[in-house]
């Protein structure tokens, strides 16, 4: 085979039917198909739902992504699919629609882990050479990854509860701000002081890169009713105090952890050590901003995909699937669905499913 491989790729392992085309880098084309509709009135994803939608989306997905590209099925080399951990009726889903396409077009089929999606995708974005630290940081994810080649990984640590954006969620419903939380507990906080109240740090006493962000949420909720209490309701400056207050513990403990994190990568970093954050909390302006000063401090390159690139997609699942594919890796018609599947087997994660599915 010559010239740039040509991947597609299916994601459904959440609540975006996605599927994509790509040509070596070149994204041909990247379709996310959302359900946040469908969920909407019950507070979170709801799986039968989710699954449903997606054996409905997935055809229709893959048609939009192939004609973007201006291909047909018989023009790829590979198709790859998202195979866990995720949610189980979703990642059946879409196994069996990659298994359809690949046996009716005779291509080679390749299952691929959704967070190495999301940890390649530094490679696709800014040619990150190997290894490289990845921060997953949404509503889904929080781990730490030493990032070794496309079926490599060294997970240093994560969260042992709630993934940052599900914090930052919880805090936004507690105050009665629009979802999702993080872009506006972020605006809030800007008017805010936050000193005013004290948060906890978690975890910070005991050494690693685990993180745990749950007591976060229930001291804002202890200050919130006594504030309430108190006076009767909150004021502005209460809800930008508190927004500012619980960002900045987040940030804290996230930058301490980070700090660890980079001293345990460096033992084994080459040269030129790169650090990449990904996730739509990494959209977080104060803290990427704390996070790239102690890159620069450490002499680290940092980098942070565009966020259509970080959020699920299936362009990662095609670029993980290709450098996969390219190194041989071929999956068959037996490819299992998988709820978990942790990307580093001797380091599993402590916990258990966060709100959008399994978190590793
Ligand atoms: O990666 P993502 O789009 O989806 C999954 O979690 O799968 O991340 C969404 C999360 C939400 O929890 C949202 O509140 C959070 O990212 N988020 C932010 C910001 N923008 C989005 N959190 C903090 N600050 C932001 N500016
Ligand atoms: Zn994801």
């Amino acid at each position: 085979m010559s010239g740039p491989l040509t991947i597609l790729g299916l994601e459904s392992s959440c609540d975006d039917t996605a599927a994509a085309v790509l040509r070596g880098r070149e994204i041909l084309s990247n379709v996310v198909m959302g359900q946040a509709e469908l969920h909407a009135a019950f507070g979170g994803v709801v799986p039968e739902i989710a699954a449903r939608a997606h054996a409905e989306k997935l055809d229709l997905a893959v048609a939009e992504a192939l004609s973007g590209a201006g291909l047909t099925l018989s023009e790829v080399d590979a198709v790859a699919v998202t195979a866990g951990p995720g949610l189980i009726g979703g990642v059946l889903s879409g196994v069996m629609c990659a298994k359809g396409l690949a046996a009716g077009a005779g291509k080679p089929l390749v299952g691929v882990n959704h967070l190495a999606g999301h940890a390649l995708t530094p490679r696709l974005t800014d040619d990150l050479a190997y290894p490289y630290l990845m921060l997953l940081i949404s509503g889904g994810h929080c781990q730490f990854l030493v990032v070794r080649g496309p079926e490599d990984f060294r997970r240093l640590g994560g969260t042992i509860d709630d993934a940052p954006g599900e914090a930052f969620d919880k805090t936004a419903r507690l105050l009665g701000l629009p979802q999702p939380g993080g872009p506006s507990v972020e605006k809030a906080a800007q008017a805010g002081d936050p000193k005013r109240f004290a948060f906890p740090r978690p975890l910070l006493d005991r050494p690693g890169c685990d993180m745990s962000f749950s007591g976060l949420k229930t001291a804002l909720l202890r200050q919130r009713d006594a504030l309430v209490a108190e006076n009767g309701g909150l004021t502005e400056g209460d809800r930008a105090d508190l927004c500012a207050g619980f960002q900045a513990a987040l940030r804290d403990v996230l930058a301490e952890k980070t700090r660890r994190a980079i001293a345990a990568y460096l033992d084994e970093a080459p040269g030129a050590p790169a650090f990449a954050i990904a996730g739509g909390v990494a959209a977080n302006g104060a803290i990427r901003g704390a996070l790239e000063a102690i890159c620069a401090e450490a002499g680290l390159r940092f980098t942070a995909p565009p966020l259509a690139l970080c959020t699920d997609n299936a362009a990662m699942i095609a670029w993980a699937g290709q450098e996969m594919f390219a190194a041989g890796a071929r999956s068959g018609m037996d490819l299992a669905a998988r709820p978990r599947w942790p990307l580093d087997a001797a380091s599993a994660p402590l916990i258990g499913g966060g709100r959008k599915g399994a978190k590793a």
